[in-house]
């Protein structure tokens, strides 16, 4: 597309000059922030997909090319080569750390794991059938009654350690709590991920050897899933932390926006459409063309993307995770294969190119976090484990950001003009 020099908007006999704000990619706004009180005129755009919220400098996202970078790195080098606490530390501070301020952060977020034993308490009085999500976004945001409002620097930065490193705490005891086992504490002498996977596994009878090339991979989950720029569930968070809500509250808020399917839901979709095409005996072919018929209110779970009209750059990282895990751990991946197969049909299939679909972060790691032991409805939780990160820089970003204003946008109202109300017996 070439260079736009100038935007104008000619409305009736009103000629507005909109302001360009070009990105360091070259991606280019249109201000249209005078537009209401100079033309009367909102503009009109459901989904917000042409609608830009913020200035960002943390996620980078080219959709047409299969880009993601964060603070500038590609996402496939931090795969690759970082790990989620180093690049939990990229996405807060815009910088990757040295040594010292890493080992500090590990510190920090290892020494910092534990939750109030008040929590034991909270969880026994939810269901055990109760879904992960609700219950790691209830006590998130039940963190506001155990620890003070983050108003100063130093308490903030607190906030956002407890967060990182108590959320995995959450999340296992969740599950546990959910299998009616013992809650396992965590341990310092264990990294992130082991540390994770230990306290869901592990139980009194038997302690729980942590395999590190699994560590790895699940540390590689959460560096894939850490930040996406300006997706439903971090909006949410930016938007409920403008009205000044605190960074427990907006998060909490995050993870209710997650758990729908259509969002970081998707992955526990994606194996339940796996398993429900291997169940029931349709072949990949017949499950595409049922997800192609409108009327089938079928869709190809983990396909598609509202931004990425190209591969999403971590499905490729995930597939490889996905084949390197089945072969460490010498299992046949039934889900593997059928994934695969519907990968292969719907990059043939010309309503899927037409329409741009790809598959997105959520088409493999389902098969990842089964072949490894997780259940499925914690699936959503180990994305938010990732996003975690995400979520807390892009709210430290909108709180220091001066040209942040409470989100509250406008509508277009199509409903009854004015009358008057009329008595029980007039109507
Ligand atoms: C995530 O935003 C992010 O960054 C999110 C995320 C992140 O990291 O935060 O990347 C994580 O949420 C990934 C997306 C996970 N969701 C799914 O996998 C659910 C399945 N995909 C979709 O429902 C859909 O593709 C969305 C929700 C992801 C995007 O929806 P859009 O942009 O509103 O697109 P759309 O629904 O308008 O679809 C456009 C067309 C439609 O057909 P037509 O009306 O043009 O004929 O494509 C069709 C849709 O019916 N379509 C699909 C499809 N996805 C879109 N048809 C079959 N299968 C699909 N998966």
């Amino acid at each position: 597309m070439n260079k736009i020099e100038h935007a104008h908007l000619k409305a009736g006999d009103q000629n507005l000059d909109l302001p360009l704000s070009t990105g360091t990619e070259n991606e280019m706004g249109a201000d249209i922030s005078k537009l209401r009180s100079t033309t009367g005129l909102i503009t009109f755009d459901p989904g917000y997909g042409n609608t830009g919220s913020c200035k960002s400098n943390i996620t980078f996202i080219d959709g047409d090319k299969g880009i993601l970078s964060y603070r500038g790195y590609p996402i496939e080098q931090l795969a690759e080569q970082s790990s989620f606490l180093e690049t939990s530390w990229l996405l807060l501070n815009g910088e990757l750390p040295n040594q010292s301020q890493l080992k500090e952060f590990t510190h920090q977020v290892t020494t910092h794991t534990m939750l109030h034993e008040n929590f034991r308490g909270f969880l026994n009085s939810l269901p055990k059938s109760g879904h992960p999500m609700p219950m790691t976004a209830a006590m998130v945001s039940a963190f506001s009654a155990f620890y003070p409002e983050p108003e100063s620097p130093r308490v903030l930065q607190e906030t956002v350690i407890r967060l990182i490193s108590k959320y995995p705490t959450l999340a296992a005891w969740a599950y546990k709590h959910s299998v009616g086992q013992p809650l396992i504490y965590p341990r310092n002498d264990l990294s992130y991920s082991e540390n994770f996977l230990h306290m869901m596994f592990a139980t009194p009878c038997e302690d729980y050897e942590v395999d590190p090339v699994i560590a790895r991979v699940l540390d590689q989950l959460l560096i894939l899933h850490a930040d996406h720029e300006q997706n439903c569930s971090t909006s949410t968070v930016r938007l409920v932390g403008s009205s000044q809500a605190n960074l427990f509250a907006s998060i909490s808020a995050g993870l209710s926006a997650l758990w729908g399917p259509l969002h970081g839901g998707a992955n526990q979709k994606v194996i339940e459409m796996l398993d429900a095409i291997s169940e029931m005996g349709y072949t990949a072919q017949e499950f595409v063309d049922r997800a192609k018929d409108k009327k089938s209110q079928v869709r190809l779970m983990g396909f598609g993307h509202r931004v990425y009209k190209n591969f999403d750059p971590r499905a490729k990282v995930l597939k490889k995770a996905c084949q390197d895990v089945v072969e460490r751990l010498g299992i046949s991946n039934r889900q593997l294969e059928i994934a695969m197969e519907l990968e292969e049909i719907a990059l043939n299939d010309e309503y899927f190119i037409e329409r741009n679909l790809y598959p997105n972060v959520d088409f493999y790691s389902g098969v990842i976090y089964r072949s490894i032991g997780i259940p499925v409805n914690m699936f959503t939780v180990m994305f938010a484990m990732g996003r975690m990160s995400g979520w807390i820089a892009q709210w430290m970003e909108m709180r220091n950001d001066p040209d942040t204003r409470i989100g509250r946008p406008r509508q277009i109202y199509t409903g009854q003009t004015q009358r008057d109300w009329a008595p029980l017996d007039q109507r």
